[in-house]
């Protein structure tokens, strides 16, 4: 084990005041056509749930009794956080433009039982979550150009999202080495576990939520191979990120 890991609290996006974000997005909005809000209503709305359903993992995780390290449950309350704070933000401009159906979320349950291999031990959850968090970064960044019709308000909150996520996967990777370097290898067989189960229909669980189009077989890939080169070289951030915060 090594010296205690360094976490600062507030990860990029919440550096920013995001209190106007939904009335600039509005403003900007009322100028686009009805045709295309409409296009950008269920690229929004998926993205409501996702952040949404963080809680619900939360939950799942405390759930689970199992014995986390001090660093784990650190990342965990940071991560879900900004979740949390994603969640907020996203509803608020969807509620904006669209009006939000309460009904959405009230019947919202989380289906955990088919992944829960996923789920052995805190090394295995760590994988899992790093690969989530950077396949998120890669899927928000596909769909910048969308996003950015809603204005440059939204196009900026979007970039703070991909910072925050990207921030999410250099933290759980940290985690990852620091309390768990001595078993990297094992985290390889994790990663092949958790791709195998991609195709696994959404079931609220934050994770693996990636029935939309835009987590092409591509995306997928240069998710894993980037995770997988991180793990064997030591790279991405995962220490570095910390310092100088
Ligand atoms: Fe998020
Ligand atoms: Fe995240």
């Amino acid at each position: 084990m090594t010296s205690e890991l360094h976490i600062p609290r507030r990860s990029p996006g919440a550096r920013t005041d995001w209190s106007r974000l939904a009335s600039r997005t509005r403003l900007h909005a009322e100028d686009l056509p009805a045709s295309e809000l409409e296009k950008l209503e269920p690229i929004l709305r998926e993205d409501v749930l996702s952040e949404y359903d963080a809680r619900f993992l939360s939950a799942y995780l405390h759930g689970k009794g199992l014995p986390f390290t001090s660093r784990f449950r650190l990342a965990e309350e940071r991560w879900r956080e900004d979740e949390e704070r994603h969640y907020h933000h996203t509803a608020e401009v969807y509620r904006e433009l669209y009006g939000l159906d309460p009904e959405l979320l009230a019947d919202r349950r989380a289906r955990f039982e088919p992944l829960e291999e996923l789920f052995d031990d805190e090394l295995s959850i760590l994988v899992l979550l790093a690969y989530d968090e950077l396949a998120t970064v890669g899927a928000y960044q596909a769909n910048l150009e969308a996003y950015g019709r809603l204005g440059p308000a939204y196009r900026e909150w979007v970039r703070a999202l991909v910072a925050d996520e990207a921030w999410h996967y250099a933290m759980f990777l940290a985690v990852l080495r620091d309390a768990h370097g001595d078993r990297l290898d094992q985290a390889e067989e994790s990663l092949e576990r958790v791709i195998a189960y991609e195709g696994t229909p959404y079931g609220a669980t934050f994770v693996l939520d990636h029935d939309d189009p835009v987590f092409t077989p591509g995306l997928l890939e240069r998710t894993a191979r980037l995770l997988r080169r991180h793990l064997r070289d030591g790279s991405g951030g995962g220490e570095g990120i910390f310092e100088g915060l």
